[in-house]
């Protein structure tokens, strides 16, 4: 028999080791005919609630995963499930590309509204982060007669051919895909904690700000990009894939100016850091940035596929064809993203994202104190990460400290993903209670002491 699952459950409860009899028969199955993609950990899923989720073989788990950042609400979240409910006894897919409904004219309009700036702004609806990039590199090229595209080393933007050219997280994502779309120069980002200068970016946020900065105007734009060929400059309010990683205050800012100094488009990739994850609507808020475009997916619609660009309205293609898909703001997702704004507009969602994270951070930083092999904790919100190092001194990854901790904590009930090369992100359900937080950190505790020991 197993027991009712009440998302409420503090601790997990590990009946039998993962994977189970059951997990391991999906496993299997799902290895013989499902492609390969990312799989990290042989759980497989029966049920959840909040951050709380059932294996088939009756383990109780607490998830920090939140479906790579997607259930910003909970699994299951009643409000948004019974708004879709109630719209698929109507009308599901009526090709809003083509045909006209309420909830896209209207999602689109609260989307607007909601983005940062007084600017008047459009959105097109997508499927997925990596369609919300493409659309936006279509959005860039067509308002202007530009070519070229800049972006970040360690960036995440993406699989697919366009947005996957702008990504440079790690070298398998683009070994044997080359040669990448044409015009994407990726420069050094304002990493605080490894940076190409050898700066502590913590003590010295300035120094990295003016270094990263003056690279890109006195070498990049003066020795082989010219900036006035440069369409857009895609960005990550923080930086996800790549490891979580939180530039000083004040570079988004330095790097609009140069932007607006050039004429070039000011991209906010907030598919991850959209939707409350960092504790504001929007991660870009927390800089005082006004992006040009917008892209958004996961958390959007809790779990719903569907991703938009949101850009000026002026970028508009204004000419029918040139940029369009067929499932895009379908009526399922567009409902259930509604409900998502509903719920975060009335909820104090944000503020227990702002609670909950500072909880996180600081008993991670109590367990760096007790093992130094945690090299560096960041974050903001529930975005958060623990960086593992072979030497604290030198900083040098420990990518296979790292996966042994993954394991070793999802043995325990606790599930977690990487990110970056050596570094492990915590991004429960923004709904996470304090009694959870309490609990993942216990079995992380456990979990280092094991490896580390
Ligand atoms: C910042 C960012 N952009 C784009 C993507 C791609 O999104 P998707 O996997 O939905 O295509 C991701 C996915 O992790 C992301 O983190």
């Amino acid at each position: 028999m197993m027991q009712s699952l009440m998302g409420t459950e503090a601790r997990p409860n590990i009946k039998v080791p993962i994977p189970g009899p059951n997990a391991q028969k999906i496993v299997d199955k799902d290895h013989e005919w499902v492609a390969t993609t990312t799989k990290t950990s042989p759980i497989a899923g029966k049920r959840g609630i909040g951050s709380v989720v059932e294996d088939v073989d009756g383990n109780i788990l607490l998830d920090f995963t939140a479906g790579i950042g997607v259930v910003n609400l909970g699994h299951c979240h009643p409000a948004v499930n019974k708004a879709v409910q109630e719209q698929m006894a109507s009308l599901v897919h009526f090709a809003g590309t083509d045909f006209y409904y309420e909830v896209q004219a209207e999602l689109a309009r609260r989307l607007a509204e909601k983005a940062p700036g007084a600017k008047r702004r459009k959105v097109f609806y997508t499927n997925s982060g990596a369609e919300s990039v493409e659309a936006a590199i279509k959005v860039a090229k067509w308002s202007a007669d530009r070519r070229q595209f800049l972006a970040f080393q360690g960036a995440f933007h993406g699989r697919t051919a366009g947005a996957g050219s702008l990504t440079a997280s790690k070298p398998v994502q683009r070994a044997r895909f080359f040669p990448t779309m044409p015009g994407v120069t990726h420069v050094p980002y304002a990493n605080p904690y490894r940076n190409v200068w050898g700066i502590d970016g913590y003590d010295e946020p300035e120094e990295l700000v003016s270094r990263t900065i003056g690279y890109l105007e006195d070498f990049v734009f003066k020795t082989h990009l010219p900036p006035d060929e440069v369409a857009a400059f895609f960005t990550e309010p923080v930086q996800g894939e790549g490891g979580y990683i939180v530039p000083p205050k004040g570079f988004y800012k330095r790097l609009k100016g140069l932007c607006e100094d050039h004429g070039i488009l000011y991209v906010a990739d907030e598919v991850q850091t959209g939707f409350g994850r960092t504790g504001k609507w929007f991660g870009i808020e927390h800089e005082e940035v006004e992006p040009d475009i917008m892209t958004l997916a996961k958390g959007i619609a809790n779990g719903f596929p569907m991703g938009a660009c949101v850009f000026d309205a002026e970028l508009d293609f204004g000419v029918k064809g040139a940029h369009s898909n067929t499932y895009g703001g379908n009526l399922i997702s567009c409902t259930a993203a509604l409900t998502v704004m509903d719920v975060l507009e009335k909820e104090p969602i944000f503020d227990n994202v702002e609670a909950r994270g500072k909880e996180l951070k600081k008993g991670l930083m109590e367990i760096q104190e007790d093992e130094p092999r945690v090299g560096d904790v960041r974050g903001r919100g529930l975005m958060v990460c623990a960086d593992f190092v072979t030497d604290p001194k030198t900083k040098g990854f420990d990518t296979e400290g790292r996966d042994k901790m993954i394991e070793a904590s999802w043995k325990r009930g606790l599930m977690l993903l990487p990110c970056g090369k050596s570094g492990i992100r915590f991004i429960p359900p923004l709904v996470v209670s304090q009694e959870q937080v309490e609990g993942a950190l216990e079995v992380f505790r456990d979990a280092v002491k094991a490896v580390y020991a």
